[in-house]
């Protein structure tokens, strides 16, 4: 089995995102799985272009991007994944930039358009979104995300047969707030929930990446 995890955001090492998915794989790692961690940041790539060749009747070969970048490779090797995920701080309410620009371009190949919405990946892996974010668990009802994790739990479900979202809120954006305009959060509060719940998320995050290697083992 191998397991691929996309990092949407553009800081590589210790950060939030990042650590989720390093303990996802040695989650997945645990249950003897291979594992690649893909930093989307390090590529250069475009969204959909919209150019329609996936959906051509001609087309010579089914379920491919015809963009040809950075992004090509990575695609052509979740074609043959066991399992995927794929991790995003939120920005302004969604996924990162380059997190979006490779959804686009990791789904769209796969659904031609069919009257039952049915997509062509061919196969159920399992796949999930994690997610990390400043607010507050309390405040994504309020903030109105709820909906959109669903709707992209629903979207990846449809693409891939499963999918299980994972969300790691009220997180530390900087290690010293005292050095940046901050006015509106306490550093020393997300400081603490730093050292003290997010070892816990990366544990979540660990035995979200030992479920979905899980099949390996039984
Ligand atoms: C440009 C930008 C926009 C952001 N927008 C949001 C937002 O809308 N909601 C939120 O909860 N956090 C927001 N954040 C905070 C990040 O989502 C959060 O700090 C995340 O955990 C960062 O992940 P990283 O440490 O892996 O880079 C934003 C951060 C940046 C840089």
């Amino acid at each position: 089995m191998n397991v691929i995890a996309l990092n949407g955001s553009p800081r590589k090492k210790n950060w939030n995102t990042v650590s989720l998915l390093e303990h996802a794989l040695a989650g997945a790692a645990s249950q003897g799985a291979e594992t690649e961690l893909v930093h989307l940041y390090d590529l250069k790539f475009s969204g959909c272009i919209s150019c329609f060749a996936c959906k051509k009747l001609d087309r010579k070969k089914r379920c491919v991007c015809a963009v040809k970048d950075d992004l090509t490779p990575v695609l052509e090797r979740i074609a043959s994944a066991d399992a995927l995920i794929l991790g995003s701080p939120i920005y302004y309410g969604t996924e990162t930039a380059a997190m979006r620009a490779c959804f686009e371009r990791l789904c769209f190949p796969y659904n031609p358009y069919a009257v039952d919405w049915k997509c062509e990946f061919g196969r159920v892996i399992p796949t999930a979104l994690l997610y990390t974010m400043n607010i507050s668990e309390e405040m994504i009802d309020s903030f109105g995300y709820r909906s959109h994790f669903s709707l992209m739990e629903r979207t990846m479900a449809m693409h891939f047969g499963t999918c299980e979202v994972m969300l790691c809120t009220d997180t530390l954006q900087y290690s010293d707030y005292s050095k940046y305009e901050s006015a509106k959060f306490d550093g020393v509060a997300k400081g603490k929930r730093h050292e003290e719940v997010f070892p816990q998320d990366c544990q979540r995050a660990y035995e979200l990446g030992s479920r979905m290697a899980r099949p390996l083992a039984g």
